[in-house]
């Protein structure tokens, strides 16, 4: 297994279902030949939301980013790919969607910093920490994808 393979956690966020933008997105992440290890519907509670959000406490978005969190459940994805945590941001774009390039997901779909649509762990820590605080290792799957070598160098892990 080549040490760029990594797994991130994507939250598509109440406005993405409420919008029915979730099948768009995802599919966008699948056109890219990132491989869906993991997902389901959740309603997030206080008690996680605050340990998800535990870096931004205190900040006055904190308490709007929970509540708008908790309007609706989210849908939480684990993506694995080569350097897919990067790339997976990248896809995003920047925070607030006005100011996110024309091609990323926020700077398609997304007009407030407070509404941007989804959420991407930042790096491979967080992505570790995060993949954990939602997923158990049982609603994980690994498998191989017949068609890897049209995405990557398998071979050479690039
Ligand atoms: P995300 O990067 O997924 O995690 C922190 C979230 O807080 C961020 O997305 C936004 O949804 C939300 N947020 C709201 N206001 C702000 C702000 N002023 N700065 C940063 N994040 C904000």
């Amino acid at each position: 297994m080549s040490d760029k393979l990594q797994r991130t956690l994507i939250i598509l966020k109440p406005d993405a279902i409420h919008r029915g933008i979730v099948g768009e997105i995802i599919d966008r992440f699948e056109q890219k030949g990132i491989k869906i290890v993991g997902m389901k519907m959740a309603k997030l509670s206080d008690l996680l939301l605050d340990k998800h959000y535990a870096q931004h406490k205190g900040k006055h978005f904190f308490e709007p980013t929970k509540k708008y969190m908790q309007m609706l459940p989210v849908v939480l994805v684990v993506l694995e790919g080569l350097e897919v945590v990067r790339v997976v941001r990248t896809m995003c774009g920047p925070t607030d969607g006005r100011n996110a390039p024309p091609g990323t997901i926020r700077g398609d779909y997304s007009g407030a910093i407070s509404r941007n649509i989804i959420h991407a762990s930042e790096d491979e820590k967080a992505a570790y920490r995060e993949i954990k605080l939602y997923f158990k290792t049982t609603e994980i799957f690994g498998y191989d994808k017949p068609d890897a070598h049209f995405y990557y160098d398998v071979e050479r892990g690039e």
